[in-house]
């Protein structure tokens, strides 16, 4: 058996073309289009590459951009300031401040510095504890692109047993959150975990967030699981060149899962997909009007 590549890419275009139709009615009605700012602190060429992305994608939907270039020498205090303008500013919707940030910050008081409104990461306390209680608020974007290829694949996940490896803010925790919202029977596993394979094996959905290149192999999968696959490892090659792969060996799950996320292409393109998506919503919610249908 071969399983089914998710196809991230597609699936992320889907999204984008619904922000932008959705954006471009926001700004028909209020007179400007929903705003994202973005903060890079550093040089850190894959943040760079990160942000870069978000900032096309941004302009692509048709929301306005708002884009910030801090040299790593960039105090807290200043990085404070900073957000501090971000949440004053009416054209700002959303706040984005590109993690990891340079280690004389303090990224937790960074996050708890942002406006729960317009922290379109998800990441600030409020915005977890809301997620954690079934509350609206603004969730996490690769968790929910997750969340959005396993509806996808699956339709309903109640009483799917769900196995998340990986226990970091940014998404092993929320996606455990959201699988739990859906009624799926939810495992958190992580480094610490004995016997992990045996853990994957009762799992129906697999949810790979560690950053260990290919660890989970083809024989800890339940036969028909579904697997979405976090992991971004960059590896060297005998050529001297490097190549991306993910958590999951890739080959060998895809003889016996249903279906799963190739990396590049899988969760990826919908992270970004997700923020855009956060920020129309956070737009519409700041300018006291109803969620945006279709999202
Ligand atoms: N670094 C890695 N993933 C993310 C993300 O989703 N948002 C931000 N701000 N930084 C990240």
């Amino acid at each position: 058996m071969t399983a089914r590549r998710i196809d991230g890419k597609a699936a992320a275009a889907a999204v984008r073309a619904t922000v932008a139709r959705i954006a471009a009615d926001f700004r028909q009605r209020t007179g400007r289009a929903p705003g994202l700012a973005t903060v890079l602190v550093g040089e850190d060429p894959a943040s760079a590459v990160y942000v870069r992305s978000k900032v096309k994608a941004t302009a692509e939907a048709g929301m306005e951009g708002f884009s910030h270039s801090l040299p790593d020498t960039t105090s807290e205090a200043e990085l404070l300031e900073l957000v501090e303008r971000l949440n004053a500013d009416d054209r700002v919707d959303g706040i984005l401040v590109q993690l990891p940030l340079p280690r004389h910050i303090d990224s937790d008081r960074v996050i708890a510095a942002i406006d729960p409104a317009k922290d379109v990461d998800g990441f600030h306390p409020i915005n977890a504890g809301r997620l954690a209680t079934g509350l609206d608020g603004l969730v996490p974007c690769t968790p929910f692109g997750c969340l959005h290829l396993l509806k996808a694949e699956l339709g309903d996940l109640s009483g799917k047993q769900a196995v998340v490896i990986g226990r970091s803010n940014i998404v092993g925790k929320p996606m455990a959150m959201l699988l739990l919202g859906e009624s799926a029977t939810v495992t958190i596993a992580h480094s610490r975990t004995e016997d992990l394979a045996e853990v994957v094996r009762h799992a129906d959905i697999v949810v790979a967030a560690v950053g260990r290149p290919e660890m989970v192999k083809g024989d800890w999968l339940k036969p028909g699981a579904v697997v979405i696959d976090v992991g971004i490892n960059r590896v060297p090659t005998a050529d001297g060149k490097s190549r991306l792969v993910g958590d999951v060996a890739y080959d060998e799950a895809a003889e016996v899962a249903a279906a799963i996320t190739p990396v590049p292409g899988g969760v990826g393109p919908m992270t970004i997909a997700m923020l855009l998506r956060n920020t129309v919503v956070a737009a519409h919610r700041r300018a006291g009007m109803a969620d945006p249908e279709g999202l």
